[in-house]
């Protein structure tokens, strides 16, 4: 009623409401039971709406706690990410970022007393907002910097240009505009506190912006968007082979663990069994897939836990995977071969048939930060070239160690010997035979290469 309010108001209603507004004034609200009384009915009633949502939306639970994981890494809830990024944000500043309890304790109590004391402080009658621009400002910065902050919490922080970016503007640039504010322009004009608070914004949005545009989340390893189950269950066949096979061996029949450091010899159940199958639904599995079994030696693969872990679709295909492959409550469905089947006397290539092998049976333990003599069977050329003992694999050679251990052989190398490889189980015939056939032909990399060699190289026999 702005306009009755300046303009064509008589005098009369104009007393009338001045008279009622002081009758009001006088009299004022009671604490008790009035004021009080609001309050219980509106915490009663977003009480009701927790209970609603408690009950009928619900949060999925986490499993129990567990004492003894140490892989675990705990994240706050959303609304205290700022929180959490503040804090890592200060942790950057030199000199200062040594003292966390100013950061964790003090600076956190003071921001909660001024909220408790604010209403002694701020007790202008004045309500327009006009006339509190200093403490709108305050606040519009605090607000701005709350969602800033928050929507940079994935961002990891570091002494790079992201993190540059973000100690800037979600650190630097609010308390400079703080210290401007409340210390330097002592009665300053409401246009320049005005012009101050909404420059602070803008920077802090545009270095919050910079930061997003600017940051590539690592790229999550392989992550495919399988449509149909049989997709499905190729894609989880895959993710099992790097992620699983070191310890539950390429069918999940492992019962002793081999070849794996820590767990050497240790007992588990074969996951591809009844027991396991059975009692654990597709929720329950991913659950395994997602949080591990700490204790005993898995560790998690959620991305919640582990930031190169694995989506939670990626942990659905698997749970495809391992229901379709050996659940025998369901049809196994026909599945690509493994690798291009070969005609008689065909020569194998890397490309074609070897890489798929290895993926599915080698390179879970001969990859990268793996115990695996520094074996990596990640590309043609490590098979090749790298190793403790290499080259474990030479064209022509038969006897060579990789061969010896495929076969089921023990190898005799430097140090004490291995035992054969896989150590978690036997390769099955045919794929040895692909690997004979490979060897004997010279270990062509590309399907062009193998096609090129003279088809004459008589296929290797025992
Ligand atoms: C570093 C070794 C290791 C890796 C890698 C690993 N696990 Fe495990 N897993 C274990 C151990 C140890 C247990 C505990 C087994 C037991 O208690 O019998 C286990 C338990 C399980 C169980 C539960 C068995 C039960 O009865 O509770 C499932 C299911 C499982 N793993 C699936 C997987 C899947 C799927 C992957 C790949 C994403 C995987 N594991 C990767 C070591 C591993
Ligand atoms: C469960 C993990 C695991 C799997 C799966 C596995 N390996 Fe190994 N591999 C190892 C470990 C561990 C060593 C080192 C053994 C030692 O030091 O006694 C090793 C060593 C080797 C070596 C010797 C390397 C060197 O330079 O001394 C070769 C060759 C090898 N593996 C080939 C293979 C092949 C081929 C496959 C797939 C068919 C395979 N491995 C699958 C764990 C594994």
């Amino acid at each position: 009623m702005k306009s009755t309010h300046k303009f064509g108001m008589n005098n009369e209603t104009k007393e009338k409401i001045k008279k009622r507004y002081d009758q009001i004034l006088t009299r004022g609200e009671r604490f008790w039971p009035d004021s009080i009384f609001k309050d219980a009915v509106m915490a009663l009633a977003i009480f009701l709406v927790l209970v609603l949502l408690a009950s009928f939306v619900g949060v999925p639970v986490e499993p129990k706690a567990d004492p003894s994981d140490t892989s675990y890494i705990p994240r706050p809830e959303w609304y205290f990410l700022f929180l959490f990024k503040f804090l890592a944000l200060y942790g950057q500043i030199p000199l200062l970022g040594k003292i966390e309890w100013l950061a964790t304790v003090i600076i956190p109590t003071i921001a909660i007393l001024l909220l408790v004391v604010m209403p002694f402080i701020d007790h202008k009658s004045e309500r327009h907002y006009s006339k509190r621009v200093l403490p709108i400002s305050i606040m519009g910065i605090l607000v701005v910097s709350m969602v800033t902050l928050t929507l940079m919490s994935d961002v990891p922080t570091g002494p790079t240009l992201v993190g540059a970016l973000q100690t800037i503007g979600g650190l630097v640039i609010p308390s400079l505009a703080y210290i401007l504010l409340l210390f330097v322009f002592k009665n300053m004009s409401n246009k320049t506190m005005i012009w101050t608070a909404g420059i602070t914004a803008a920077l802090m949005i545009g270095f919050c912006g910079a930061v997003l545009a600017l940051y590539q989340a690592p790229p999550s390893t392989t992550e495919t968007v399988a449509t149909t189950v049989v997709e499905q269950i190729q894609a989880g066949q895959q993710l099992y082979s790097v992620n699983c096979v070191e310890c539950h061996g390429d069918d999940g029949k492992t019962t002793t663990i081999k070849g794996v450091k820590g767990l050497e010899g240790k007992q588990i159940f074969a996951i591809n069994s009844k027991d396991v199958l059975n009692t654990l639904d597709d929720p329950a599995l991913e659950g395994v897939i997602a949080y591990g079994r700490p204790d005993a030696g898995m560790n998690p693969f959620g991305k919640a836990y582990n930031a190169q872990g694995l989506s939670k679709s990626e942990m659905g295909y698997i749970v495809v995977f391992m229901r379709y492959m050996w659940d025998d409550r369901f049809e196994k469905p026909t599945l690509k071969p493994l690798y291009p089947p070969l005609a008689a006397g065909e020569i194998p290539s890397y490309e074609a048939q070897i890489k798929p092998i290895v993926d599915r049976y080698c390179v879970s333990c001969h990859r990268p930060q793996k115990v695996n003599r520094s074996y990596l069977m990640d590309t043609y050329d490590h098979i090749l070239k790298s190793g403790d003992d290499a080259p474990n694999v030479t064209a022509g050679d038969m006897n060579s160690i990789l061969m010896q251990l495929i076969q089921g052989q023990r190898a005799v190398v430097s140090g004490d010997g291995i035992d054969a490889m896989p150590p978690n189980g036997k390769l099955p015939a045919d794929v040895v035979d692909v690997f004979k056939r490979w060897v004997a032909a010279g270990m062509p990399n590309t399907a062009a290469d193998a096609k090129a060699l003279p088809t004459a190289v008589p296929t290797a026999k025992p």
